[in-house]
């Protein structure tokens, strides 16, 4: 009915993806599934052998390149952007993924703690889009994806900093579309609910909705395939956050104590 918000991306197999966070959970799965799509995957995160792991047979076929960095040191993502674009010529989407968690409540606050989350999760992200935006912008084509949580929908216990950097990163994201859309860029966000992964492994809760990871790898596919600008699942999770948030306050902070138990 209505056309997709974002220009269409090329068919997998003529893809060149960079995903940073690519070694394990949701960005690993990600990564083997447009692999298997026929896409030329770069992984990039902190572990080399884990990425050269997922990167598995693609690796020596030379539709896969492993840049391992931590994507908070700027002249390290910078240095893997250029190689990344000088063997490609191009790079079509760029997939942010990474990111870590910390439950924090009012009670264990430090600015120490608070500052290591933002730094990976907000600082991280943000200067990766500002290693790409330039090149992109002269290519005049290409799509930045950026994975934040519905965790940043509105405020939820123990997410204390978790939940403040995914919600700037929602509001850098919708920015981001305004900005770039007009310059023929797509913008995606990412806004998964619960998923199996080594991150979530530590949540000593029980996780409504939870999905695998491979399920999350699909659902950002069939997103991205849609040109969707934000890719939100399991619906029948994100869309009941998403009610939730319309609340008054006095209603959402009943709806969530009641939920949680908090
Ligand atoms: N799982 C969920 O329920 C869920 C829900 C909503 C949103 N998310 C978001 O989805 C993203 C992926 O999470 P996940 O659950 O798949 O967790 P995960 O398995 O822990 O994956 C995190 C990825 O980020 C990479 N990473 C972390 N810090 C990095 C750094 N400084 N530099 C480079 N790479 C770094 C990790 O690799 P290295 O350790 O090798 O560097 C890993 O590849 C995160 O942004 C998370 O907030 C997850």
């Amino acid at each position: 009915m209505f056309a997709p918000l974002n220009p269409p991306l090329p068919a997998w197999p003529d893809a060149r993806v960079w995903i940073v966070g690519a070694s394990t959970g949701i960005g690993a799965e990600t990564a083997k599934l447009m692999l298997t799509l026929g896409a030329r995957v770069a992984l990039s995160a902190r572990s080399a052998e884990k990425l050269s792991s997922v990167a598995g047979d693609a690796l020596a076929a030379g539709r896969a390149i492993v840049e391992p960095l931590d994507f908070t040191d700027a002249s390290a993502v910078d240095a893997a952007w250029t190689r990344i674009v000088a063997a490609w010529g191009s790079v079509d989407l760029v997939l942010i993924v990474a990111g870590t968690h910390e439950e924090m409540r009012a009670w264990e606050l430090t600015g120490t703690k608070a500052r290591a989350l933002l730094e990976t999760n907000l600082h991280g992200v943000i200067g990766t889009v500002a290693a790409v935006v330039p090149t992109l912008l002269a290519q005049k084509q290409g799509a930045i994806g950026i994975v934040a949580s519905v965790a940043g929908y509105g405020g939820l216990p123990k997410a204390l900093i978790y939940g403040a950097s995914k919600a700037a990163l929602i509001n850098f994201t919708e920015t981001l579309y305004l900005d770039l859309h007009g310059r023929g860029l797509g913008v995606y966000l990412v806004n998964p609910g619960f998923v199996r992964t080594p991150l979530t492994a530590r949540n000593d809760f029980p996780m409504p909705y939870l999905i695998d990871a491979d399920r999350a790898a699909q659902e950002i596919v069939a997103g991205l395939e849609r040109g969707e600008f934000e890719i939100h699942f399991p619906k029948a999770f994100s869309r009941k956050l998403k009610l939730l948030r319309l609340l008054p306050y006095r209603w959402y902070f009943a709806a969530i104590r009641r939920s949680t138990g908090l």
